[in-house]
């Protein structure tokens, strides 16, 4: 992006389904804005650590130093900046396996939803901050949610998603209702993992997001591409891997979006 933004833009990729592609979204969105000359933070906020793996980093899930789990649990005494390693193509905040404590730990807490609100307050030297969620409504997506209030939700093209959608925007209106300042907002829908040619289910699911979505945010797809899974596989997204993937008009058309949200320009 030529000019820089006053602050980073942050954005929450969430689904509390498990496998819909959240992960794979998040590193290929990542890589897309990075690609474009964004400076980017990726955040991994799963327990189980898949993107930390996903991008490299998986010493890093069973390292026993300082680590994301005690910023959480200590946000004042804690620089993210500390925390961050550098990737190839932008830098990443691993997860670790102890935060499968945090979910319960959290409950107890003094504002325990808004740990990572607090984390990131002092981290500007991004263009974007792209967070990665646990398949839960637990504490941790909440954290997210509130801290980021940009929403990138990935769903497969299968009927499970209505209800997945439903529990998601519910969960969406809760944190709205008892946070008075928060405002969280979908911004883009992926679908994700599409498989050609398609079935019934997944025509018939197309045409549901875009007539529920399609009037107020962008529904962008995302094919069943073996490129990406092998990308993943070296660490890096489609666009820091050395193979060609006839997704990456997407995913840049997904960066576009989210660098005019960002700038505040309408599309
Ligand atoms: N476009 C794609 N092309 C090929 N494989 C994909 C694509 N999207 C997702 N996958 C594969 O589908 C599986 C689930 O994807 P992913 O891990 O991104 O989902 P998730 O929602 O993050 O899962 P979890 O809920 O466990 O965190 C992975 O094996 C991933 O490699
Ligand atoms: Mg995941």
């Amino acid at each position: 992006m030529s000019s820089k933004l006053s602050e980073p833009y942050r954005l929450v990729v969430s689904n509390q389904k498990g496998g819909v592609g959240k992960s794979t979204i998040a590193l290929n969105t990542a890589g897309a804005l990075a690609n474009r000359g964004n400076d980017v933070l990726l955040i991994d906020l799963d327990p189980q650590g898949y993107l930390t793996s996903g991008t490299g980093f998986d010493d890093l899930y069973t390292d026993e130093g300082v680590k994301q789990y005690n910023a959480f649990k200590d946000p004042s005494e804690h620089d993210v900046a500390d925390l961050v390693h550098a990737h190839e193509e932008f830098d990443v905040l691993p997860a670790n396996i102890d935060m499968f404590n945090l979910e319960q730990e959290l409950v107890s807490m003094m504002q325990g939803r808004k740990r990572l609100q607090m984390l990131l307050e002092d981290v500007t030297d991004y263009d974007f901050i792209v967070v990665d969620c646990p398949p839960s409504l637990g504490l941790l997506t909440d954290n997210a949610l509130l801290a980021c209030g940009n929403l990138l939700i990935p769903a497969e093209a299968e009927d499970t998603s209505i209800r997945a959608l439903d529990l998601l925007f519910k969960q969406v209106d809760s944190l709205e209702a008892n946070f008075s300042e928060a405002s969280i907002n979908e911004q883009a829908l992926v679908v994700s993992n599409v498989d050609y040619p398609l079935d019934g289910e997944q025509r018939g699911m197309l045409e549901w997001f875009e007539d529920q979505f399609g009037e107020y945010i962008p529904v962008f797809e995302i094919r069943n591409r073996a490129a990406i899974k092998r990308a993943w596989n070296n660490g890096r997204s489609i666009f820091g891997f050395d193979e060609e993937c006839d997704m990456e008009d997407e995913l840049d058309q997904i960066a576009a979006h989210f660098e005019a949200v960002a700038r505040g320009e309408d599309e």
